[in-house]
């Protein structure tokens, strides 16, 4: 369904819902489009006419930093008109269903919609009641998918390591929540890493490791054994109840991204973390702001990877309307 509704009869990105079942030529074209937009260091910002006329909706949920601002920037970077729904102030506290919401901006022409949701498959549920000139961007909907991040991710780790089918890439901490995660271990094995392990305490494992092609420890040495690529992942507890260390000694001695874990990867391992990070918890400051760590990278190369996924799409909506217009 969610594959589907995402790729229009002519194999073009309608909406961006998952990069599960996203194809390998589509996501190069994504990370080689993205390239276009990267800055040259120190040069000021170039704006390009690609969204000139269009209007895009950042519609979230659920807080964020990162993601809004970086979709708002790119947006601004490509010519559209940008509106931030300020949701916590908005009629949904009078009752609006989501729906109701998203044909109330549909109708002051809104072209795209970048959503967070904190329920799994909401953006697929937007996607299937927009109207046909509207594209949904998935900016995190629940623990289910958040393919920007999951692009922005393999679209930094091919900056310094180009070669994903030689490489080795450990993801610790609490993967079962996290949506990151599956989207970044979707488009990784879609690029062709066959070597990607989950580290963390039992109950923060994925239940279908199998299934994602990963495969699951709880030792820590073994999984970050000679890795190329270290992603650390923030704890999910808006999305776990109860305690979620429970029968978890110290776990940012045995989980954490300490200068003693990292000893067992590579000694030129990449440092990742899609933010935002709990010092002391998952990561250390010293290790989150070092010299392996690319966490800032990651921030920066969102605005090039979510210009990428909406010139691409605006494309794709002006080549159906007019048989003009790709990117
Ligand atoms: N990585 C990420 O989604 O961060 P934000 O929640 O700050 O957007």
């Amino acid at each position: 369904m969610t594959a589907s509704l995402q790729i229009d009869e002519h194999g073009r990105l309608r909406h961006l819902l998952t990069t599960e079942g996203l194809p390998r030529d589509l996501i190069q074209r994504i990370l080689d489009t993205a390239e276009t937009f990267v800055p040259t260091p120190g040069a000021p910002s170039k704006k390009v006419p690609l969204l000139r006329g269009k209007t895009v909706f950042n519609l979230f949920f659920e807080n964020s930093t990162r993601t809004r601002t970086t979709f708002e920037l790119a947006a601004k970077r490509l010519s559209a008109d940008v509106i931030n729904m300020d949701v916590a102030h908005s009629s949904k506290s009078k009752g609006e269903d989501d729906l109701d919401t998203l044909y109330t901006l549909q109708a002051m022409g809104a072209d795209i919609f970048a959503i967070r949701h904190p329920d799994n498959g909401a953006a697929a549920r937007f996607a299937a009641h927009a109207a046909p000139h509207v594209a949904i961007v998935n900016a995190g909907d629940g623990s289910h998918a958040h393919p920007t991040q999951g692009l922005l991710d393999v679209f930094t780790i091919r900056q310094h390591r180009p070669d994903f089918d030689s490489l080795k890439v450990a993801i610790v901490g609490d993967v079962r929540h996290s949506r990151v995660a599956h989207s970044t271990i979707h488009a990784l094995r879609t690029l062709g890493t066959t070597d990607i392990r989950v580290v963390g305490p039992e109950q923060f494992l994925p239940d279908n490791a199998d299934r994602l092609g990963v495969t699951a420890t709880s030792d820590t040495a073994a999984g970050l054994d000679r890795a190329d690529v270290v992603m650390g992942l923030r704890i999910q507890r808006e999305r776990i109840e109860g305690d979620a260390l429970a029968g978890v000694a110290d776990y940012h001695s045995q989980f954490g991204l300490t200068a003693d874990n990292l000893a067992f990867a590579s000694s030129e391992a990449l440092v990742m973390h899609p933010g935002p990070i709990n010092r002391g918890v998952e990561i250390n400051a010293d290790i989150a702001y070092g010299k392996q760590s690319v966490i800032l990278d990651q921030v920066r190369n969102g605005i090039a990877v979510r210009m990428a996924v909406m010139a691409i799409i605006a494309g794709n909506r002006n080549q159906a309307g007019s048989g003009s217009g790709d990117v």
